[in-house]
């Protein structure tokens, strides 16, 4: 019988489609130091969930999904219909994987146990955020951060398993429907983004190591609230435009974020007089954010400390968020500090 060696097709005819989520996963498993097959395959739930959720989110102005549910979540927001539809799309997705023991979700008040006895996991997600830019077509978000149960196995679950600092996290990432649809993750070795093929029904390795520039020329903050803003903020902001600054702001952190980590740049949402918190939630957004930040080489902080090193007292507790590039997040931070003797840090200042 006569063989030949195979030797793949240069042709521009026969271009390479890439490596596949599903591919990449399982070449990475090995780096995970509990490699077991479980995260991989929570991995893949994940992404299983995004693309229906992208579907739906892709239909949304035919197909009478768009606009309000006609209820509030439990930060008293107006939950709209994508937002319960992504929601009950994650939690299926979670549930019957087989890999997640307890759900934190923004459109749910409390911890869903899932009382699967073998699940390893406790999944924090956002199903999908920016919800509110849906209904004029604008790019919206999915979050989620993947940890390890610290009590065993088996038995009920317990405040501790899911009260953990993001410095905990195994696994974190996000999906952005934007022009392409994209998901980009990290298991502490790096972050990797993959874009969606819709034709196909994959998600292809598009962004491999993503790095992001240790400086930048844009800031993200919404500066229509410049005036609850404390005065080292303001300054900092001030410094920006003196600097000619790019100022860029969808009002979607997903977006935001992502834009900021290619292009380098800073996503800020301050405590202001109204939320003296400030309005992202710590468990299921800026502690995926803030993991995915600092493997790319960039920085989060609420301003003074590391956000990943923040121990969680509430469910949907709230933080300010400074992410992004790494020098620049540094310089915004020592602008609050240079103004910390003569405004306290929740006595926002109000001119
Ligand atoms: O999750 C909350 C969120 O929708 C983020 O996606 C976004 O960055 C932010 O709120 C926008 O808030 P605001 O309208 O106050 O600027």
């Amino acid at each position: 019988m006569k063989t030949k060696l195979y030797s793949p097709n240069t042709s521009s005819l026969a271009y390479p489609v890439g490596t596949t989520l599903d591919r990449f996963i399982k070449l990475k498993q090995e780096e995970f130091q509990f490699a077991s097959g479980e995260l991989s395959q929570l991995l893949r739930d994940i992404a299983l969930a995004a693309k229906i959720v992208n579907r739906e989110t892709n239909r949304a102005g035919l197909a009478n999904i768009g606009g309000a549910f006609g209820q509030t979540n439990v930060q008293g927001e107006e939950q709209q219909k994508l937002d319960v539809i992504a929601n009950i799309r994650f939690t299926r997705a979670l549930t019957k994987g087989g890999e997640v023991c307890a759900i934190v979700s923004e459109e749910d008040d409390e911890v869903i146990d899932l009382q699967n006895g073998s699940g390893k996991y406790v999944v924090a997600i956002d199903p999908l955020d920016g919800s509110s830019n849906i209904d004029v077509n604008i790019s919206i978000g999915t979050i989620f951060s993947i940890y390890r149960r610290v009590t065993p196995i088996g038995s009920p679950i317990q405040p501790e398993d899911i009260m953990q600092p993001g410095n905990q996290q195994v696994a974190a990432g996000y999906v952005l429907y934007g022009s392409s649809t994209m998901l980009v993750y990290t298991t502490g070795h790096g972050v990797n983004g993959f874009t969606y093929e819709p034709s196909l029904g994959e998600f292809f390795l598009s962004h491999q190591n993503m790095v992001a520039p240790s400086d930048g020329n844009i800031y993200s903050v919404n500066e229509g609230s410049y005036y609850q803003f404390e005065a080292g903020l303001q300054e900092y902001i001030e410094h920006c435009k003196a600097k000619f600054y790019s100022a860029r702001y969808i009002g979607s952190l997903v977006a935001d974020f992502h834009r900021n980590l290619l292009k380098g740049g800073i996503y800020i949402y301050p405590a202001t007089q109204k939320s003296p918190n400030g309005k992202l939630r710590l468990l299921y957004e800026a502690n995926a954010l803030s993991f995915i930040a600092e493997q790319a080489g960039g920085k989060a902080t609420d301003g003074h400390g590391r956000i990943l090193d923040i121990q969680p007292t509430a469910l949907h507790q709230r933080t300010p968020l400074f992410i992004g590039s790494k020098n620049m997040v540094d310089e915004a931070g020592n602008f609050l500090k240079k103004n910390a003797t003569t405004v306290a840090r929740k006595g926002v200042l109000v001119q």
